[in-house]
């Protein structure tokens, strides 16, 4: 039998600890060192009962782990995943892979030359209801996806801006939260070519957006479009729809993303599908729904069990550093096209 994989968590902050909660329930691994600097850390690998590092490179060389899982700030993610990728060992990076895309391409590149892999953190992928709603839009029972409509309207609490840089530029819902919509627009509904978008902090006047309304236009020729605001008293955002965090409390019926297609239309995460009984029928025919089902699962273990697999050396990861690479552009894009009012192209990487 396998011995448990021995993996280091590098970051033990709020989304660290998530991890481990998942990592503690299975059998197939085990957390063997904890590497941050923070006033809590030490009290918290202690808990754990792992030894305890303020510097991940020294954890690194002396814990010699088989797999880390780095939830550090942003702005390190890249640096620490090299040093990572230099001592061979595979990553699990939570998102934002990185945040400046040079940087990332050098994390690109570090990791096809090492041939050591990285799973980026983008684990809604992972949801079984948004592998459905994958599998629904490929088997072509929607026809031609022409449109696509993006809701991410809610309301976050005031309490929440009393952190300084939460109020900053660069550190708005853009990377924060409208990245893991755009990765599955992307995931789901192919390639982006182009992007317009306007913002606006109107509402709170800080130095980030706190509304955005932005056009997609898809290679496949779909279009789209994704208003977001984190400053309305509205139920539309995967956080309130999909149950996947009970932080949240649900809005069950609400979509937060409406796929048409010329045979077909998918709401997520209902999953609710529409169709016309015969070919050719239109308006004046009652549409059909079909309820597609999956078996729920909780992402963040699905991402994990993925990971024990990926750095074992058995799959590929499934959000590799160039995937999540191109999302980061996309999120570019749309700042770039907010502040020139011109549309944009993501940057190609890799
Ligand atoms: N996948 C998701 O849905 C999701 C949700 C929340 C956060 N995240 C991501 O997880 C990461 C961490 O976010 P968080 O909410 O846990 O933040 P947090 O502030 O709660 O935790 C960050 C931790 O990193 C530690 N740290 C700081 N410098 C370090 C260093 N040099 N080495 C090791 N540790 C260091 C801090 O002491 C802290 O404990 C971010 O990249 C964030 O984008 C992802």
């Amino acid at each position: 039998m396998t011995s448990p994989l021995r993996i280091a968590l590098i970051g033990a902050g709020n989304m660290g600890r998530q991890h481990y909660q998942h990592l503690q329930q299975m059998d197939g691994a085990q957390l063997c060192a904890i590497a941050d600097p923070g006033p809590q850390a030490a009290a918290f690998a202690a808990e754990c009962a792992v030894p305890h590092f303020t510097d991940h490179r020294q954890m690194l060389a002396q814990v010699a782990p088989q797999a880390v899982i780095v939830a550090n700030p942003n702005a390190q993610h890249v640096r620490t995943a090299l040093d990572c990728l230099a001592a061979g060992v595979p990553v699990l990076l939570e998102k934002p892979v990185g945040v400046d895309l040079d940087e990332v391409a050098e994390l690109v590149a570090a990791s096809s030359a090492s041939g050591v892999p990285v799973l980026v953190g983008h684990h809604r992928r992972h949801n079984p209801m948004i592998s459905r709603a994958r599998h629904v839009v490929q088997s072509g029972v929607l026809g031609r996806l022409t449109t696509v409509t993006a809701l991410w309207q809610l309301q976050k609490p005031d309490s929440y801006f009393d952190i300084a840089w939460r109020r900053e530029p660069g550190a708005g819902m853009l990377l924060t939260n409208l990245i893991h919509d755009l990765d599955l627009l992307r995931y789901l509904c192919g390639e982006v070519h182009q992007v317009q978008a306007f913002g606006s902090n109107g509402i709170r006047g800080f130095g980030n957006e706190d509304s955005v309304a932005v056009l997609l236009q898809f290679e496949n020729g779909a279009l789209g479009t994704l208003t977001g605001s984190d400053g309305v008293a509205a139920p539309w955002s995967w956080e309130l729809g999909s149950g996947e965090n009970p932080v949240y409390p649900r809005q069950a019926d609400q979509p937060c993303y409406l796929l048409a297609g010329t045979a077909g239309a998918l709401s997520v995460p209902q999953l609710t599908r529409w169709h016309y009984a015969e070919p050719g029928a239109g308006w004046h025919e009652p549409l059909l729904q079909v309820q597609e089902t999956f078996a729920p699962a909780e992402a963040l273990r699905v991402q994990l069990e993925h990971f024990i697999e990926v750095a074992r050396g058995r799959v590929e990861p499934l959000v590799s550093v160039v995937d999540a690479a191109r999302t980061l552009a996309l999120v570019d894009a749309i700042g770039d096209a907010m502040r020139t009012g011109r549309a944009c192209a993501p940057r190609a990487l890799g």
